[in-house]
């Protein structure tokens, strides 16, 4: 395990998402992960954040709300591209992804939430605030291509539902080993 500086790591980061990065949570003792491909960094209430865009139907929602925490994973060098189809086009409502996509799990420093070793680039995350998004307030063109009606949110392409931001206070980043 080696502590990292996140701002060192921005630019690996924003690349990352490109291709999808993971958002890994933990309830009921089960530790599931997601593709994301949407995450911003910055600084919120004078804390490092990083915040996620989950959209309501995703049974990672759940996760979240029961315990508001999540670890962001991110790859280094390759990585089985299996993992990105599980993660991000199965639901952990349905499967056990984690073994599927056969993630290796690696205690945390500060969190609730595991790292995973094969994305071992870690930011470990507190919930401290949530918002549903209004898709009233955004663009027209925007509402249209991101949010047409055709997939229920059951399904894992589900594109009807809006997102909810997860504002998550980094409070540990590592790399993995
Ligand atoms: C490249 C990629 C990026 C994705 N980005 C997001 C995202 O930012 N937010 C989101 O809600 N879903 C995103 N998804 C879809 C979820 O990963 C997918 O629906 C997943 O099955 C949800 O898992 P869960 O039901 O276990 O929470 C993405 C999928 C892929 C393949």
């Amino acid at each position: 395990m080696k502590e990292i500086k996140v701002s060192d790591y921005a630019g690996i980061i924003m690349e990352a998402l490109r291709k999808g990065i993971l958002l890994t949570s933990k309830a009921d003792d089960k530790v599931n992960s997601m593709v994301i491909g949407w995450g911003t960094f910055g600084i919120n209430w004078s804390k490092p954040v990083f915040a996620v865009y989950v959209r309501e139907g995703r049974f990672t929602r759940e996760q979240l709300d029961k315990n508001p925490e999540f670890t962001i994973n991110v790859p280094l060098g390759d990585f089985d591209k299996n993992i990105i189809a599980v993660c991000g086009g199965k639901s952990g409502r349905d499967i056990d992804k984690v073994r599927e996509a056969g993630l290796t799990l690696a205690e945390p420093q500060v969190v609730s939430v595991p790292a995973v070793k094969e994305f071992p680039l870690t930011l470990e995350c507190k919930i401290i605030y949530r918002q549903k998004q209004e898709l009233e307030l955004l663009p027209q063109d925007i509402v249209e291509r991101m949010y047409p009606q055709n997939v229920p949110s059951t399904n894992p392409m589900a594109n009807r539902d809006p997102h909810v931001t997860y504002y998550g206070e980094i409070v540990a980043a590592y790399i993995a080993d």
